[in-house]
């Protein structure tokens, strides 16, 4: 099937379709085998942090071969680009999707740069990904103190005036661990996703909610569940186990291989139960 938009993916399936950080070539081979197994579409996605480390483009080209050369559909996208320079990186770079994330701007200026950034994109074919309200947490590794949730009237203003693919939603949600149990706002979910209409709500801060939690979103209208966190904890502990088991052989075959594994494993539960296995929690 190989590489495609956002915009397509999203409507594979009538579950969410999961979007899992990558950081290197292994946990992006993880991430397409756990999908390949399965036979689900899958979302490979980079931050814009992570893309711009020295010699990170490689890992961007490795993701857009991988994609190309999957047998199920791939989007690779460029997750929290808070500029449009990144954002055209990617784009050069031949991934399928991005997202400009303006969400620590006012209303005004997040909907002129979206659409400085989609009219570059679409001319290309490629998807675009927006931000209302904002995430606490640590995102792309720098810390977001305060949390802001997405008004239900800026949605209504924010759509009429963008053209974008797919818009991430505040509902109480957070990148990275969450710091005791996490609250979703589903009324405040409801009432934006009966303003969004076609645009597809996707959900940020995946690592760490409960089933139940992602059940109730899915059927709420959330389309794209975004795992980070998951993917680090799943990669490094592999790693550390493996390493443990013979320490002195600092086994630079076999350890990647393992963390590759264990992604693999991480990705399939995620992806099957926002595909399927949502409707038997609802
Ligand atoms: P977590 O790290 O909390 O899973 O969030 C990932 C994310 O939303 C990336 O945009």
């Amino acid at each position: 099937m190989g590489l495609v938009t956002l915009k397509e993916i999203l409507k594979m399936h009538d579950g969410a379709v999961g979007a899992f950080s990558t950081y290197d070539q292994y946990s992006a081979q993880g991430i397409v085998q756990g999908a390949e197994e399965l036979s689900l579409p899958v979302i490979l996605m980079i931050g814009s942090g992570p893309l711009n480390k020295p010699g990170n483009d490689y890992v961007g080209q490795i993701m857009v071969q991988l994609a190309k050369e999957a047998s199920v559909p791939v989007c690779v996208f460029l997750d929290h680009s808070k500029d449009d320079k990144t954002c055209l990186k990617a784009i050069k770079l031949g991934f399928s999707a991005v997202m400009i994330d303006g969400s620590h701007l006012s209303l005004e200026e997040n909907i002129a740069i979206t659409n400085k950034v989609t009219e570059a994109a679409k001319a290309l074919g490629v998807s675009v990904e927006a931000e209302l309200g904002a995430l606490a947490g640590i995102e792309d590794g720098e810390e977001v103190k305060q949390a802001k949730m997405t008004d239900p009237e800026h949605v209504e203003k924010f759509l009429s005036k963008t053209d974008v693919d797919g818009l991430a939603v505040s509902i109480g949600n957070a990148h990275g661990l969450y710091k005791g149990e996490p609250k979703l706002d589903f009324e405040r979910l409801q009432t934006i996703a009966g303003i969004s209409g076609e645009t597809p709500l996707i959900l940020h801060g995946g690592t760490g909610l409960t089933l139940a939690q992602f059940a109730k979103g899915v059927e709420l209208g959330i389309k794209k569940i975004n795992i980070g966190t998951e993917v680090k904890k799943t990669y490094i502990e592999a790693f550390i186990d493996t390493h443990e088991k013979n320490v002195s052989s600092y086994d630079m075959v076999e350890i990647p291989q393992a963390c590759k594994k264990a992604v693999a494993e991480m990705v399939k539960e995620k992806l099957e139960f926002f595909a399927n296995g949502w409707r038997e929690l609802v």
